[in-house]
């Protein structure tokens, strides 16, 4: 199984190899993209519902120590943890992951009804969808996957990109802090240094 990080880049390098053959300004080009993104979100939206729907029928009522992840631009804050059952906790999964097709389609709305940009809609037709199908709660509740190993809940949180990238926020953002600060020294010293000399010259 390749991850779904993986299979996201391979899509997107896929569509836009495509959009590069497809006529953007064409009325009827246009048409077709709207539907298929609009069919996109709307069956992206209905497969979210029905996994709504198996997880108020299942009404698993076992419960569940849930810790926020924190928040790493607050790193000192402690981090709050909450004791759930595993219908709500799966309730409040398949709730973010619908308020966030929500925030996808206002910035689509935005990019294609305002800016008039047809390549991002055209762009974002399978993500949705690919990721409403690849969901935890999808695999637990409609796939009937096992919730154990990695679909056991609480979920582990997936490692946020700049903590990935600089290996744990709370140690590194003193130290980029701290290598920030002297840069900026010499870079106002040689500025006010050549204004002066622009003085001089004058
Ligand atoms: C699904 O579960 C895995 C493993 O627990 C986790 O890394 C990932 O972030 C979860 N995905 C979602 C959308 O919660």
């Amino acid at each position: 199984m390749i991850s779904p990080q993986v299979s996201n880049i391979a899509i997107m390098l896929l569509m836009m190899q495509a959009s590069r053959r497809i006529d953007m300004e064409n009325e009827q080009n246009i048409m077709y993209i709207r539907a298929a993104y609009i069919i996109s979100i709307v069956s992206t939206y209905l497969v979210y519902q029905f996994v709504k729907r198996r997880i108020v029928a299942t009404n698993d009522t076992t419960t569940i120590t849930v810790t926020q992840p924190k928040n790493p631009m607050k790193p000192q804050e402690t981090p709050v943890t909450e004791v759930m059952s595993v219908r709500d906790y799966d309730l409040r999964e398949v709730d973010a992951a619908i308020k966030s097709i929500w925030s996808g389609v206002a910035m689509m709305a935005f990019m294609h009804l305002y800016m008039k940009y047809t390549n991002p809609l055209f762009m974002q037709c399978i993500n949705p969808i690919k990721g409403a199908l690849e969901h935890n709660e999808t695999k637990i509740h409609l796939f009937g996957h096992k919730a154990e190993g990695e679909l056991k809940r609480p979920f582990k949180a997936a490692p946020g990109l700049l903590e990935g990238l600089m290996g744990g926020a709370s140690a590194s953002q003193p130290a980029a802090a701290a290598a920030a600060a002297p840069v900026a020294e010499p870079a106002s010293a040689t500025a006010t240094g050549a204004s002066a000399r622009i003085e001089e010259l004058d």
